[in-house]
């Protein structure tokens, strides 16, 4: 059962936090880690006998949604950008293929975005290929493709479905006309379900919502409409993101006006409205914002502990190492993280010089892997066995952490967590502020050592 949440809660928990998609996460990363680094990791990888996520970032879109906190960069709908585009990737490809030097499995395959499908048909395809003459794709691991409903149609879904792709993802947001032009995203109830169900004809067994709650005008009555209309239409998952608004990196959401956005309480009661929605009508809640159909298998693992996050989102079916191409795309292997370069001149001309195209990186030490382990242990499961922390670390949890006893404590003190000797475990009111939970456990952040303004937790 949920406890009341009042306002002076709400405001204590409503600071400024990273979301931990990683661990230490990417303001910490830097220039130490280039080229050189990944080709070492690249060719460690190869003489393993490790799995392989592979992730493929296609950053165009034809308008900007005022709310974007993606990488995206806006181009009209002409093939030669995507012709271009494809052409370095097909580079970088190559580059990576032959660094790791043999054929490796993909266990996850996922393309995202901007909006891939904003390639064409023979272009998707020639990727598609391109990839699966490189590696092993494996078709019962994940398949996944990002679409956007408003430039999709039903011969690239049926593309999509012939080459492979087992799980679409689409973005929603919201259905309220007066959110959407605010947003400038206008797309119809109708459109959605047209492609919904044609994705579902063709025979994807995975169809996956994204919604945005915290954007301008939206209501918990408002809200409570598309959710209304998305439970209706019975996707396997949702995602159901906390607006982002980081103005201060991206401009474009400059164009909403502040004042029109609910407040942080409001925000939490149009989640919590959409949660009980969700979860009255057979869905599971899953970790910080994702909903599941109780018997789809991510609900089942998140049941099991056997759930795991990355980049890509939540994943029952991890892969040992992750590879991301494209720019700004981001990859995590033997223990090292590595982003390519965000600015598109730079990622050609890197490629053009026949050079690995990457930004920045790091290398992880052994404090900073025990610290993702609980960070995402918190995230994914809500709880840490502290029994498997010493087998796993060979340390004490409390001891580790003693200088973390205080922030324990107090997140015991504010109804946060539970603790014993066994296990620390998080109450439903420390689930809508899990980032706060997270934050206490961050190294970079208690030492001050992060530069970067994050999101706000609510
Ligand atoms: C790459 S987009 C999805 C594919 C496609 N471009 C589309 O919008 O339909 C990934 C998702 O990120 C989410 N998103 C983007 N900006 C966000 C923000 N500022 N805060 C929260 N979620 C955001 C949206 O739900 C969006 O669907
Ligand atoms: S939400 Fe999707 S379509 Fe809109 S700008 Fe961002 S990536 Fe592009």
């Amino acid at each position: 059962m949920l406890p009341t949440i009042d306002k002076e809660t709400v405001l204590k928990f409503d600071v400024p936090g990273p979301r931990y998609t990683s661990y230490p996460t990417a303001p910490v990363w830097t220039e130490d880690v280039g080229a050189d680094v990944y080709r070492e990791k690249l060719t460690a990888f190869g003489k393993s006998d490790k799995t392989l996520s592979l992730y493929i970032h296609i950053p165009f879109c034809e308008s900007m949604c005022s709310y974007c906190a993606c990488n995206v960069i806006i181009r009209r709908h002409e093939d030669k950008y995507g012709e271009e585009y494809l052409r370095y990737l097909f580079k970088e490809l190559d580059l990576v293929r032959e660094q790791i030097g043999s054929r490796k499995r993909i266990r996850q395959f996922h393309w995202g975005g901007g909006t891939p499908t904003f390639l064409n048909e023979s272009q998707i395809e020639r990727l598609f290929n391109k990839v699966h003459d490189a590696f092993d794709i494996d078709y019962d691991g994940e398949v996944a493709i990002e679409i956007d409903p408003r430039t999709i149609d039903k011969s690239k879904i049926r593309t999509l479905k012939s080459l492979g792709f087992n799980r679409i993802s689409m973005g929603v947001q919201d259905f309220d006309l007066r959110v959407q032009k605010a947003v400038n995203r206008i797309q119809s109830y109708y459109v959605v379900r047209e492609y919904y169900d044609f994705c579902r004809a063709l025979g994807f067994g995975s169809v996956n919502f994204d919604l945005i709650y915290g954007l301008p005008y939206q209501t918990v009555r408002s809200f409570e409409d598309t959710v209304h209309d998305v439970i209706a239409m019975r996707p396997d998952r949702v995602a159901l993101y906390s607006f982002a608004y980081v103005p201060w990196l991206k401009k474009h959401q400059n164009k909403i006006d502040q004042q029109n956005l609910p407040d942080s309480e409001h925000k939490i009661d149009i989640f919590l409205k959409a949660r009980e929605r969700f979860t009255l009508n057979g869905y599971l809640a899953i970790a910080m914002d994702h909903f599941a159909l109780k018997e789809d298998e991510l609900a089942k693992a998140f049941l099991q502990d056997r759930l795991y996050r990355n980049f890509m989102g939540y994943t029952v079916k991890p892969a040992d190492e992750y590879i991301g191409l494209g720019l700004t795309s981001i990859g995590f292997l033997e223990n090292t993280f590595i982003q390519n370069e965000k600015i598109i001149g730079k990622y050609f001309a890197a490629l053009d010089e026949g050079r690995l195209p990457v930004e920045r990186g790091m290398v992880l030490n052994e404090d900073d892997r025990i610290r993702q382990y609980t960070i995402s242990g918190l995230m994914c499961h809500f709880r840490l066995d502290k029994s498997q922390f010493r087998e796993r670390f060979g340390h004490a949890f409390d001891d580790y952490y003693a200088a973390e006893q205080g922030h324990l404590l107090k997140c015991q003190e504010e109804g946060l967590l539970e603790s014993n000797n066994h296990v620390i475990k998080v109450t439903e009111l420390g689930k809508l502020f899990i980032r706060n939970i997270c934050m206490g456990f961050d190294h970079y952040l208690q030492q001050r050592k992060v530069a970067a303004r994050f999101s706000r937790t609510v």
